[in-house]
């Protein structure tokens, strides 16, 4: 016999409603927002490294100020998830140690280097790309908090995804070393892309619990087959090939056909064995390192206000 908390929960998700912190919730209800949320701010805050290797490079004053904005937003949005997960009753040191000590997940993308400005061009366009498709439905997901967050990152998404279009579109209108660099850049990234979406559905332990709670509104293959589905267009006007040699138009389905995903990579990288895996964690550690004093004055502070307020 259901309790009354569980029916009024169960009610809320089935009347597409949203539960808010102060609201019952079944703890592997709890369990399973703190563990996506959580990772999706470490993944915004280990998105910032990739990127941030070409601020001090950008090739103008313009593409140095963009970057450098966008890099500035996903700290934001780490921040921003960060406080939302803390809603749920886990502590921002607990996360943040989780991650320092390579026991948190964070999206695979984030792995991979970033060798040429082009890069910086196919990051946008693809990886925040792939991020849209993937968080504008989370702007419904069930836990209040989260979907609040996600209205205000999928704004700043948009901007950081043209961006990178334009990136590529000036480089396909430039040399053909131009060229060649921003096509490089696309082979590169595009597999990585379709891998942020999750492993195939028949191999997603976490959706069918995820989408009956409403946190998860979409399959991982209905939302990568979205984005491939957006992507086609968009390679015709930059010039650029996709590089899937099977990715054709059905006709009956409507919609493409793409082709196998190396699901060894995705495990590899998921596993700690990707190209950039060790590195992106000891940067991150050396940050921590580097900011303590920062907390410890902050701290220090912040007692001897509490103190002189009870003087
Ligand atoms: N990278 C790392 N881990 C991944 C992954 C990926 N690309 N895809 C799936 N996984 C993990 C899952 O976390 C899960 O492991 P866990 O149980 O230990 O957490 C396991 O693989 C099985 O996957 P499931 O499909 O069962 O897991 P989910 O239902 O959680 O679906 C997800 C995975 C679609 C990534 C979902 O967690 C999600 O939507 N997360 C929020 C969005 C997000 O994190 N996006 C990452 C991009 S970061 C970003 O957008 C920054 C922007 O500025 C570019």
């Amino acid at each position: 016999e259901a309790s009354a908390e569980e029916r009024r929960f169960t009610e809320l998700i089935e009347a597409d409603s949203r539960v808010e912190p102060r609201d019952w919730m079944p703890a592997a209800y709890r369990k399973t927002l703190i563990r996506q949320m959580s990772q999706h701010a470490h993944s915004e805050i280990i998105g910032m490294q990739p990127e941030s290797n070409w601020i001090t490079r950008a090739p103008s004053l313009k593409r140095k100020a963009i970057l450098m904005a966008k890099v500035q937003d996903e700290a934001g949005h780490g921040l921003y998830l960060y406080s939302a997960t803390q809603t749920l009753g886990i502590t921002r040191d607990e996360m943040m140690d989780q991650l320092i000590a390579g026991k948190a997940r964070y999206s695979s993308i984030f792995n991979y280097p970033t060798p040429t400005w082009a890069d910086m061009g196919a990051i946008g366009w693809l990886v925040d790309g792939a991020a849209i498709c993937n968080q504008v439905p989370l702007c419904r997901a069930s836990y209040a908090p989260y979907g609040r967050a996600m209205v205000r990152i999928c704004k700043e998404e948009s901007f950081h995804q043209r961006q990178g279009f334009e990136i590529l579109l000036e480089l396909m209108h430039g040399t053909d070393a131009q060229k060649r660099m921003a096509q490089d850049a696309v082979d590169r990234w595009y597999w990585p892309s379709l891998m942020m979406f999750g492993p195939p559905d028949d191999d997603s332990p976490n959706s069918a619990q995820s989408m009956a709670w409403k946190i998860k509104r979409f399959s991982n293959d209905e939302l990568r087959q979205r984005f491939v589905s957006m992507l086609v267009p968009q390679a015709e006007v930059l010039g650029v090939t996709l590089p899937d040699p099977d990715l054709r138009w059905n006709e009956e389905r409507g919609e493409y056909d793409l082709g196998e995903i190396d699901w060894t990579e995705f495990h590899e990288v998921l596993a700690g064995r990707g190209p950039c895996n060790a590195l992106r964690l000891q940067r991150r550690r050396d940050a921590h390192e580097e900011g303590r004093w920062v907390r410890e004055a902050a701290a220090a502070y912040a007692k001897r206000v509490a103190e002189r307020e009870t003087e």
